[in-house]
């Protein structure tokens, strides 16, 4: 019996397939890119989320006979996205993205109403859902008016394999529509953001069962058995199921398009004053919090691009030994910023340019700077009594080892890089399929991976980062003021 787990995410799509012990038999990728078709907006057509599945499936098909002993499928997908669905189930408009900052009056106007934030658990950030249907609601109102479900981008995929409409608790929680502390849709926070319950999909576990797969999409597929699609989770819920991080002290730091610091947290605690996200974790009963940056690698992509280059060949000049922080500095707000500043208007700047700056220089400032970024959220962890000492390293931009030498040092925390590169959003979907479908229990498959490495901070450079990373704080108002 195999298992698949799809991530979702912002530039392509993962699916890995495993077996009836969790070890993965095959990985296929494929990428995609978002339009920014205005100044933060960021949109994709959920077409190419069906496409990209399709190639994904055709490829493990074709390389692993495994494939056809398939029995349960979970989905992780980029959270906060709105996908509109018009009577017929049929798409209305792009899918507007949880890095798009469009509907930051709206988010404002939303975050300021009473009860908003006690019951949501959260700041109503611009990337929420809410606000986006409230922009569009003012300025698409013919669209508006053809709503009949609003999915979250996994949830859209679950519809897509089931027909059903059905969203898991984590992803839900963060829309700004969930009363995040009773689990369910609060039907004060649909009306306030001018949204009803039907128009909302089915709420369930992560790892609770949704529906079965299509029988279309199982022909075409090679599939005679049954198999069952969990509800599935946000991708950074789902990124915690697969290296395990369950309960309150474990955390994994995330390197992707955005920058994550999370940790699981053993009951709810709400902290919206920190500007952490807290959200429910994909099995019922648990939540985690998380401190959420929204250029991480999206910093070095966009330096990268500019420079016609890539981001590999910027960073690997570096090579691994730690520097002191230079003279030039990065703030990383290409997109504007989350935590701990929610603040969707401010934008990037490099600063303490000289005529001696190198490229170099730069891709270090650029790695200082969201290094320093995710300092912000471990701050903003601790300003809850949590101080995690280790986390686990995960996420595209782990591929550089000056990076994870410089967030070990700046954040004073050991790196676990786990051996195997497979311990992400897509393992743990496949967990939560596996459990959905009844060959797995949640406590005994959502484990903590086996380390190749650790990376240790540098205590020589320790203070140099320290006297760094209070100059970062002090020049986002400094920014802030010349914009
Ligand atoms: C979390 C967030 C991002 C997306 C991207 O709040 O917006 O991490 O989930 O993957």
């Amino acid at each position: 019996m195999a298992y698949l787990g799809v991530d979702l995410g912002t530039s392509g799509l993962r699916a890995l397939l495993v077996d009836e012990g969790g070890a993965p038999l095959g990985a296929a990728e494929k990428t995609y890119e978002a339009q920014h078709p205005h100044s933060g907006w960021s949109e994709q057509d959920p077409a190419e989320w069906i496409a990209a599945l399709d190639a994904a499936v055709e490829e493990l098909r074709a390389a692993h006979p495994e494939f056809a002993g398939l029995r349960g499928i979970g989905v992780a997908g980029h959270m906060h996205g709105a996908t509109l669905l018009d009577a017929a189930g049929k798409v209305i408009r792009p899918c507007i993205l949880w890095n798009d900052t469009r509907s930051h009056l709206e988010a404002a106007e939303l975050d300021t109403m009473k009860g908003v934030r006690d019951l949501s658990g959260n700041i109503v950030f611009p990337g929420f859902t809410a606000p986006k249907l409230a922009w569009v609601s003012k300025h698409e109102p013919e669209n508006f008016s053809k709503i009949a479900k609003v999915l979250l981008p996994a949830a859209y995929m679950n519809y897509h394999l089931t027909g059903s409409y059905f969203a898991d608790m984590s992803d839900s929680a963060g829309t700004s529509w969930l009363d995040t502390g009773a689990r369910d849709w609060s039907e004060e926070l649909l009306a306030a953001g001018g949204m009803r319950r039907e128009q909302m999909p089915q709420l369930l576990e992560g790892c609770e069962p949704g529906g079965r797969l299509k029988p279309e999409l199982a022909a075409r597929w090679g599939l005679s058995g049954e198999v069952v699609i969990a509800a599935g989770a946000g991708d950074n819920a789902a990124a915690a199921c697969g290296i395990g991080a369950m309960n309150e002290g474990q955390g994994f730091v995330s390197l992707g398009t955005s920058g994550v610091l999370l940790a699981a947290r053993d009951g709810y605690r709400p902290a919206p004053e920190t500007a952490l996200h807290t959200f429910c974790h994909a099995v019922p009963g648990r939540w985690y919090q998380m401190g959420v940056m929204l250029s991480a690698t999206d910093s070095l992509n966009w330096l990268a691009r500019i420079t016609g280059t890539t981001p590999k060949e910027l960073t690997a000049p570096l090579g691994k030994t730690l520097r002191a922080p230079g003279r030039v500095r990065f703030l990383p707000y290409l997109s504007g910023e989350r935590t701990p500043h929610n603040d969707a208007e401010i934008r990037g700047s490099f600063t303490g340019l000289g005529a001696e700056t190198t490229r170099d220089d730069l891709t270090r400032a650029v790695l200082e700077g969201v290094t320093f970024g995710l300092r912000d959220s471990q701050a903003a962890l601790e300003a809850t009594g949590l101080r995690l000492d280790r986390l686990i390293a995960i996420g595209g931009g782990t591929g550089s080892r000056y990076w994870l030498k410089l967030i070990a040092t700046a954040l004073d925390v050991t790196l676990d890089l786990p051996s195997g590169g497979e311990f992400g959003a897509a393992l743990g979907a496949a967990r939560l399929g596996m459990v959905a479908s009844g060959a797995r229990r949640v406590e005994d498959v959502m484990s903590t991976p086996s380390i190749r490495e650790e990376i240790a901070p540098e205590p020589a450079l320790r203070s140099a980062f320290d006297d760094a990373y209070q100059r970062f704080r002090g020049a986002y108002a400094a920014i802030r003021s010349v914009q």
